[in-house]
Parts: C-alpha cells; sequence; structure tokens
C-alpha cells in the first residue's frame, strides 16, 4: 500500500504526525509537499497528490489543510478523484465502502491527531462494497465528461 500525502502549511504538522503514524503501520508514504511552514496554495498539493493516484503512482492520497475542505474540492475538481472530507471516523468508513473514496481530506484546525488516526484507520480499514453503490459511483464519473 503506497499512499500520497499532501499538505499546505496550515496543514503541516498533521501530515507529519499522520505520516509517521502511517510508516509506523509500514505502509509507505510519498510526500509531495508542502515540506516547510512557508505559506503555499493548498490546490497546488491537491493537483500533486490527485495525479499520483490518478495515474496509479500511489494507490490512495491523503490532504491535510486548515479544514480539509479546500483541499477536497480542489481534489474533486480532478478526472478521477473521488475525496471525502472528514472530521469522524464514521463517513470515512462509509464514503469508502459506499463511494469508493480514493483521497481523504482533514482539518488540522477541526481535527486533533487522535482523531485523525481514528479516521485514517477506518477509511484504510473500510472496503469498496460495489453492488448497488457501483451505478451511483459510475453516474458519478458520469458527471466528469
Ligand atoms: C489557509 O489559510 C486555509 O484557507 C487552508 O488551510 C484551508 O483551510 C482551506 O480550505
Amino acid at each position: 500500500m503506497r499512499i500520497a500525502l499532501g499538505s499546505d502549511h496550515v496543514g503541516l504538522e498533521l501530515k507529519e504526525q499522520v505520516k509517521q503514524y502511517l510508516t509506523e503501520k509500514g505502509i509507505e508514504c510519498v510526500d509531495v509537499g508542502c515540506y516547510t511552514a512557508e505559506r503555499v496554495h493548498y490546490p497546488e498539493y491537491a493537483k500533486k497528490v490527485g495525479e499520483a493516484v490518478v495515474g496509479g503512482a500511489c494507490e490512495l492520497g491523503m490532504l491535510f489543510c486548515g479544514t480539509g475542505v479546500g483541499m477536497s474540492i480542489a481534489a474533486n475538481k480532478m478526472k478521477g478523484i473521488r475525496c471525502v472530507v472528514c472530521s469522524e471516523p464514521y463517513s470515512a468508513q462509509l464514503s469508502r465502502q459506499h463511494n469508493n473514496t480514493n483521497v481523504l481530506a482533514l482539518g488540522s484546525r477541526v481535527i486533533g491527531v487522535e482523531l485523525a488516526k481514528m479516521i485514517v484507520d477506518a477509511w484504510l480499514s473500510a472496503e469498496y462494497e460495489g453492488g448497488r453503490h457501483a451505478i451511483r459511483v459510475d453516474m458519478i464519473s458520469c458527471l466528469e465528461k
């Protein structure tokens, strides 16, 4: 399992904490930046993570900004990306099972690191169920055309 991680300056610290957590679990992390506290523009990093996922370099992606909202809006503009912004584990789990999300966005100003880890665990341990959900996910893909 390889996961692309991206953040802006506000999400940087949470990204580092989640990266360490994932690495300890044996998950390979590809950190596309940012790497310093210098102010940056979050769509740039949403694009990098989206490209890593759509291009197949990474199976999944995670994005970190102040709320997770800007990152998720930007990522969802990319064809093939289904990004969920979460502040609790239940939606994270269901977003995988029903919506086949491939990018998770978290807000460093909204949640703490321990809740972030619970959300990450819920998201990673859930599997897409397909079946009745597949037609709806296909309908979402049709909106990209
Ligand atoms: C940056 O100030 C902030 O707007 C960004 O981190 C994020 O919260 C946007 O949605």
